[in-house]
């Protein structure tokens, strides 16, 4: 049986070579934002690393566990939003630019330390998670923390607007992965409702940085709105993608913990596809395996998926998406932070991570 989790060190292989970033490259997209967004970016990160240095003698779990070691993908689209959507930027915006990108990035660093215990996750961003160092009680109380720091931060902001936005997407963040969790072993959801999770797990925080950054800044509704579809359905990408990962990655790659979808009986999109296309006996034989857990479980599972269009079906809807996203921009003039907008939303199906 093939480990799919086992650690980096045993493996030689390099990461897919980096190609230009307008193209899809991880790394050098990565370097290349960090280099255009410089300044902010920092500002971002003193915000973040103020915000979790309330006690000493947890300080340091916080920043370990909790929020170091991400891409700041999410506080990178309230920036660019920002940036695409008007051509100034003066210094109260800068300063409440850090704080919503930096509660942004907060709320999502509390959803991934309770995502690893409710998914038994030993490793994330290539590191054992909080609940692998601290336990699964601690873990959740250092979500907790996490969380009450991202609405402490929206809460400074001029108006009560973006409290609010984020609370309402953290609110349909924890209402998706409650309704994922539910409908763990229902194999004959819609791939509408499936969507519809996906939306409400990733795609309403990514749409609210975006949509926020617009607004922060000024831009007027229609550019607000048109900033905020991209990040849902950019958001709904990046997930089938993961989803995606989840069966054909690798681990040391991807530097997370896989195949955690299966052990929660998640229907994810690869299950969904064979499943509406094969035949009843072909689907019968599926089920069994699904609903018998088992050591091999994943490599019997991952070989019926291998003789059908799931893969590449799950891979074709994630770029389908990331394409309507960066459609979403058209409306935009056109500027260095729009390319980046569109360069990440290739990212988002192009990733080794
Ligand atoms: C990752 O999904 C999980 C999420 C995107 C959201 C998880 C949300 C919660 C646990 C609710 C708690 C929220 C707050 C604000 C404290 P995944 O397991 O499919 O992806 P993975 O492979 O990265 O783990
Ligand atoms: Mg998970």
């Amino acid at each position: 049986m093939i480990d799919r989790n086992r650690s980096e060190a045993e493996f030689t292989l390099d990461p897919p070579a980096d190609r230009d970033f307008r193209r899809g490259g991880t790394a050098e997209l990565v370097d290349s934002l960090r280099d255009f967004l410089g300044r902010d970016l920092g500002r971002v990160e003193r915000t973040i690393e103020q915000s979790i240095s309330g006690d000493p003698r947890y300080s340091a779990s916080f920043r370990q566990a909790g929020a170091m070691g991400g891409k700041r993908l999410r506080p990178m689209l309230v920036l660019l939003s920002a940036r695409a959507t008007t051509e100034s930027i003066n210094v109260r915006h800068q300063q409440e630019l850090a704080q919503i990108a930096a509660s942004v990035e907060l709320v999502h660093a509390a959803s991934l330390v309770h995502d690893d215990v409710l998914d038994e996750a030993d490793m994330r961003r290539h590191q054992p998670t909080a609940r692998a160092k601290l336990g699964n009680r601690r873990a959740i109380l250092l979500g907790d923390y996490l969380f009450t720091r991202a609405y402490a931060l929206a809460a400074q902001c001029r108006s009560t607007l973006p409290a609010r936005q984020i609370a309402a997407a953290a609110s349909s963040l924890c209402i998706g992965e409650l309704s994922q969790g539910d409908a763990s072993g229902d194999w004959t959801i819609s791939q509408a409702n499936y969507r519809r999770m996906l939306v409400q797990k990733t795609g309403s925080l990514c749409g609210t940085a975006c949509r926020l950054g617009a607004w922060l800044v000024g831009a007027d509704r229609q550019l607000q709105r048109s900033v905020g579809r991209f990040g849902v359905l950019l958001g709904l990408a990046f997930q089938i993608y993961d989803d995606w990962l989840d069966y054909w990655g690798e681990a040391p790659h991807v530097g997370k913990t896989l195949g955690t979808d299966l052990k929660q009986a998640k229907a994810t999109l690869p299950i969904l596809r064979y499943l509406s296309e094969a035949s009843p006996e072909a689907c019968g034989e599926l089920r069994e395996i699904l609903d018998s857990p088992a050591p091999d479980q994943f490599d019997r599972v991952l070989a019926v998926l291998n003789t059908s269009d799931a893969e590449q079906y799950t891979l074709e809807t994630a770029k389908r998406l990331s394409d309507r996203a960066a459609s979403m921009l058209r409306i935009l003039p056109d500027t260095e932070a729009k390319q980046f907008l569109v360069a990440l939303s290739h990212y988002a199906t192009n990733r080794s991570r």
